[in-house]
């Protein structure tokens, strides 16, 4: 199966992702833990990327499609994907659709985890306690929020367009919200 994870910062897509990839075997892409990779490894593209990300703004169309394509190309792909994180703007999902026809390796589904504003802020903040990761802090957050509302948002049409969509509450435990989406996927 492939599908493509939509919501907004912290509202699940990494965590959902991951227990669907055990389940069905499918590999996990998400474009964040990539460029982070990138980051700490301290190459070019990282050292592009690093204040982008920590500001909580995107990373230029180019960059992230140029990592997408080459994590594209490898073996485990072939078994389906779970894209996270991408596409987040309406270009992104263009180019996404372009590469995907090239591949032959269209979209099935598309889940959006959908969470109110106040647990997406519980949620960070606690993350922020924890791990600390460089853009969950407030001002970073205000800027992912709104660049999602304003450029992300879009990309839930684009999905709704091709009928393949599924609405997925994505507030409860997270086995509740799991089996949810599997409802979703059936
Ligand atoms: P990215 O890494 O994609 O971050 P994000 O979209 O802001 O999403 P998060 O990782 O914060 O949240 P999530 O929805 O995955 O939730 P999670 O499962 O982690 O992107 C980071 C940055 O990289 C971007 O801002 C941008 O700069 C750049 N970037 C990435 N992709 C890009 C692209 N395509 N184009 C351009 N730039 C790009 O959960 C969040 C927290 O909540 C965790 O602590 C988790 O344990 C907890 N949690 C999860 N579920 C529950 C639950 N049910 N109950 C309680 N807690 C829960």
């Amino acid at each position: 199966m492939r599908i493509v994870f939509l919501g907004a910062p912290g509202s699940g897509k990494g965590t959902q992702a991951s227990l669907l990839k055990e389940r069905l075997g499918l590999a996990h892409i998400s474009t964040g833990d990539l460029l982070r990779a990138q980051v700490a490894a301290g190459t070019e593209l990282g050292r592009a990327a690093k204040e982008v990300m920590a500001r909580g703004e995107l990373v230029s169309d180019a960059i992230v499609l140029g990592m997408l394509e080459a994590r594209m190309a490898e073996p485990d792909v072939a078994n389906g994907y779970i894209l996270d994180g991408y596409p987040r703007n309406s270009a992104q999902a263009v180019a996404l659709d372009a590469l995907l026809d090239r591949l032959g390796m269209p979209v099935d589904r598309a889940v959006l985890l959908e969470v109110e504003d106040e647990v997406l802020l519980v949620r960070i903040a606690e993350r922020a306690r924890k791990e600390g990761r460089a853009d969950d802090n407030p001002e970073s957050l205000r800027t992912r929020l709104t660049v999602y509302q304003e450029q992300t948002a879009p990309v839930i049409e684009h999905y709704a367009g091709k009928g393949n969509l599924r609405r997925v509450p994505g507030i409860g435990t997270v086995e509740d919200i799991h089996a949810r989406i599997r409802d979703a996927l059936a």
